[in-house]
């Protein structure tokens, strides 16, 4: 009996066995090689016939066969059980998959993205300064002395930690104004700086979370005046909300600016009537003024020969104030519910 025959013959049913499609195809291959009449038997069933030392190698090959054949069977049996059972079930291999659900940015991570793109069209660089900050750049370089009533305004959160022998206590950073003594030491004039960052303070209501978002712009050169810091807020409201939208300049004061205003728009949840959110039209977004001489020398700057102006809005309200929005509750925003965030 030919060894290379019986070689062949095996490769040949597991090549067969490997193929098969289906479970009924699967057993019919069983008996073409191993049933009672099958190729493989038929062999098994000739051995006694041969010489003695024929039949030992022959007799051992044609087991290993025997034993090949249907370890090829039985694995391939499970594969079709498991994975394509193409006999009992259907499967369109061609069909589109189904996509995984998508997720999208924050709402206020897009929002910083928008003002940060439409600050540098006009020339600003976007900054960033440490969330955690010494007194000073926070208020005492601000001109807001220790003790001093202003300082309540910020409702801060300090640090457990030692003084600074200079800068003070270490605190969460209140509002992004820290900023504008950061860059002044950073850099010189002029300045055109966007710092857009986190802010804390103890506050929660309707308009007022601890964790909220500041932007905050700074220009400092020479013979800068009130007419630019209007023309930049002026460009970059009619960028955001579009050139229907209506704000005013209130005047205000803080201890860093000179003139001070407060920056309000017509409330879009409630057209400007009214409402549980706004109170009487209007939503107080942004401080503003002209940067104080005593700030621009303790940031290292001749008052004498440079001026500046600032300003600091909350994007969180800026956002929520955008047509069409109708969020009426800052807190919304931070409560990472999926029915209210995958609606914008
Ligand atoms: C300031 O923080 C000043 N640093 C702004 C400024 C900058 C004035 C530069 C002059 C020059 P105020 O505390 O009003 O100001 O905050 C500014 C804005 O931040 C508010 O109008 C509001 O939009 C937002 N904001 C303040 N506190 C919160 C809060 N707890 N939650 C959400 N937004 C807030």
């Amino acid at each position: 009996m030919d060894t290379t025959r019986i070689q062949n013959l095996k490769n040949q049913a597991i090549a067969d066995i490997l193929e098969a499609k289906t479970k009924k195809e699967l057993e019919s291959l069983r008996i073409t090689y191993l049933g009672r009449k099958g190729k493989i038997t038929k062999l098994i069933r000739r051995l006694p016939s041969l010489k003695p030392e024929e039949r030992k190698e022959i007799g051992a090959l044609l087991n290993d066969a025997k034993r090949d054949i249907e370890r090829a069977i039985s694995s391939h049996y499970s594969l079709l059980t498991t994975h394509y059972s193409l006999e009992n079930e259907w499967l369109d291999v061609t069909a589109p998959g189904k996509k995984p659900p998508q997720g999208h940015l924050h709402l206020v991570t897009q929002a910083i993205r928008e003002i940060s793109s439409i600050f540098e069209k006009i020339g600003f660089v976007r900054v960033r300064y440490p969330e955690i900050e010494w007194d000073w750049y926070a208020f005492e370089g601000l001109n807001m002395p220790k003790d001093h009533p202003a300082r309540d305004e910020w409702e801060t959160f300090f640090i457990d930690t030692p003084q600074h022998p200079q800068l003070g206590k270490m605190v969460l950073t209140p509002h992004t104004s820290s900023g504008q003594l950061r860059e002044m030491e950073r850099t010189k004039p002029p300045i055109r700086m966007i710092n857009i960052a986190k802010c804390y303070r103890r506050q929660l209501d309707i308009s007022h979370v601890p964790m909220f978002h500041q932007f905050e712009g700074l220009v400092i050169d020479k013979g800068i005046s009130i007419p630019h810091l209007k023309g930049t807020i002026e460009y970059f409201v009619k960028e955001f909300f579009g050139s229907q939208r209506k704000i005013r300049f209130r005047p205000f004061h803080f201890r860093f600016t000179e003139p001070s205003f407060e920056i309000d728009i017509d409330c879009d949840v409630c057209q400007g009537k009214g409402c549980r959110f706004c109170r009487q039209g209007w939503v107080e977004l942004a401080g503003a003024g002209m940067v104080h001489p005593i700030v621009l020398k303790n940031g290292g700057i001749n008052p004498q020969i440079y001026s500046g102006f600032a300003f600091g809005w909350g994007v969180e309200r800026t956002y929520m104030m955008k047509e069409g929005l109708k969020i009426d509750d800052i807190r919304l925003l931070y409560s990472n519910d999926l029915k209210f965030l995958t609606q914008f």
